[in-house]
């Protein structure tokens, strides 16, 4: 295995598959109330589709996949993908990120399958804020999703968007949860992928601002060292067991490390999650290129990368950044 390398130098390691543009909540950063325009399905990645390419990608140096969506376990067949991809030798890590709604019960088979890790989306630990901000009064059973991955001991990251007048009476709530359990909480700044564009922000809460809110309640806060491609800032208070992550995701200061590339679940290849695609891999596969061809292609792209994600929103030909996350997988 050859590790590929970018033309800037990084080498690229993690794919993020978003599986499904499809969701069961309907959050406000993420989806207009009425939802969004669903991919016909022959418009998909079949799942032999997703599974050849991660063979690819794998052979290139790719060897961590996270499966993202919309929510992935809305996609019928995702257990049987997941039993599949995890014989992959060489792909070292296979993650989740999910909403938590249906996943409860299939935490088990996460375990027998070798799942790393799990990032939940929790918004509020408050059930009428949770059902404002996702629309949909289920934050029962993400919570349960929560304390099966702990009963599990699955590695968990708990992804909390920080939106003003929303939710910011959550973050200290929501970081107190370290105190008791292992698992990291990241604060995440709003981005504008919301099927909608922009919206009118009261305040906007940067990284800085969120860090601001922690030390006042916690003054004794420490750095954590980052992990390399770290997409968070690393932190942790006194005697907690857990630690608390922030994420730039608007600010983008992790970018000159950035390992990642993505695929939308109609195909779209997408070196920056901040570019409208550079290819699509469904359309590639699909004219019956041999496996070297489709490298190939893959190796173009990843030699005319953005440096970071503002190059890569100045490069788009629509400029306004306004899809929805769900059709790119975050
Ligand atoms: P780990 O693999 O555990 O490090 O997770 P992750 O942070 O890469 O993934 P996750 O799906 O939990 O995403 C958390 C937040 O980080 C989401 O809001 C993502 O959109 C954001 N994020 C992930 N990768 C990037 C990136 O390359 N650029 C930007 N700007 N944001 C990102
Ligand atoms: N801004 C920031 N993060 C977002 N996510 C979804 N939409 C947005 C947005 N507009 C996050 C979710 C999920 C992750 C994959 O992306 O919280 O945890
Ligand atoms: Fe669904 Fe995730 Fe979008 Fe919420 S953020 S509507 S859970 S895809």
């Amino acid at each position: 295995m050859k590790q590929v390398i970018d033309n800037h130098g990084r080498p690229i390691s993690y794919l993020r598959l978003a599986v499904t543009d499809r969701c069961n909540l309907r959050c406000f950063y993420c989806m207009p109330e009425e939802g969004i325009k669903y991919v016909p399905k022959p418009h998909l990645l079949t799942w032999e589709e997703m599974e050849r390419t991660i063979r690819l990608l794998v052979s290139m140096g790719v060897d961590k996949v996270r499966l993202t969506g919309g929510e992935p376990f809305v996609r019928r067949g995702i257990m049987e993908f997941l039993e599949e991809i995890s014989q992959i030798q060489e792909l070292r890590q296979i993650n989740i990120t999910t909403n938590g709604v249906l996943t409860a019960p299939l935490v088990p088979e996460f375990k027998r399958l070798g799942i790393k890790s799990v990032n939940l989306s929790l918004d509020s630990l408050d059930r009428q804020r949770f059902f404002e901000i996702t629309r949909r009064d289920e934050f029962q059973k993400v919570w349960q999703t929560f304390e099966a991955l702990q009963e599990y001991k699955i590695p968990t990251k708990l992804n909390s968007v920080v939106m003003s007048g929303k939710n910011t009476d959550d973050i200290i709530p929501m970081a107190e949860l370290t105190r008791e359990h292992n698992v990291s909480v990241r604060f995440i700044e709003e981005m504008p992928f919301n099927g909608d564009g922009a919206h009118e922000y009261q305040e906007f809460w940067n990284y800085r601002r969120i860090l601001e809110e922690l030390k006042k309640q916690y003054p004794g806060i420490y750095k954590l060292p980052d992990p390399p491609s770290s997409t968070s800032y690393n932190y942790q208070i006194p005697n907690h067991k857990g630690t608390i992550g922030i994420i730039a995701a608007f600010s983008r200061t992790f970018c000159g490390t950035c390992n990642r590339i993505r695929l939308t679940p109609q195909g779209q290849f997408k070196t920056c999650l901040y570019d409208e695609g550079v290819f699509n891999i469904k359309d590639v596969l699909r004219q019956g290129l041999s496996d070297e061809a489709v490298k190939q292609i893959i190796f173009e792209a990843l030699q005319n990368r953005a440096k970071d994600g503002f190059e890569a929103e100045a490069n788009r030909k629509v400029n306004l950044v306004s899809e929805s996350m769900s059709t790119i997988g975050g």
